[in-house]
């Protein structure tokens, strides 16, 4: 397992990026709860965001990528909006321990 962060290192409604070696990650924080995704857009592949930590839509509702303007849900990271409709972020699956968040 690798240590990620604190829980309360992301602030609620936002987001907060991560690279890992290869891996580029990132977690958005809602309602207390936290989503973990891979940076990589279902439709070209691409890192989805241009600047630093900002992978949210301007209403802070939804996942958005800078390169069309995907719109992904924040809970499950589907598509449901833009070129890869239908598709789905890749969710990283991890566990909460004493608040600290540990990619499995
Ligand atoms: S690369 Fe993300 S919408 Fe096209």
């Amino acid at each position: 397992m690798t240590l990620l962060c604190h829980i309360n290192d992301i602030d609620d409604d936002s987001s907060k990026g991560f690279n890992l070696g290869e891996d580029s990650l990132f977690a958005v924080k809602k309602g207390g709860s936290v989503f973990i995704y891979r940076n990589k857009c279902p439709h070209l592949g691409v890192e989805l965001n241009w600047l630093e930590h900002q992978f949210l839509d301007s209403e802070q509702a939804l996942i958005h990528c800078t390169t069309h303007g995907a719109l992904f849900l924040i809970e499950d990271g589907a598509c449901v909006a833009g070129p890869c409709l239908g598709k789905s972020l890749e969710a990283v699956s991890f566990d909460l321990i004493d608040g600290q968040i540990h990619l499995r």
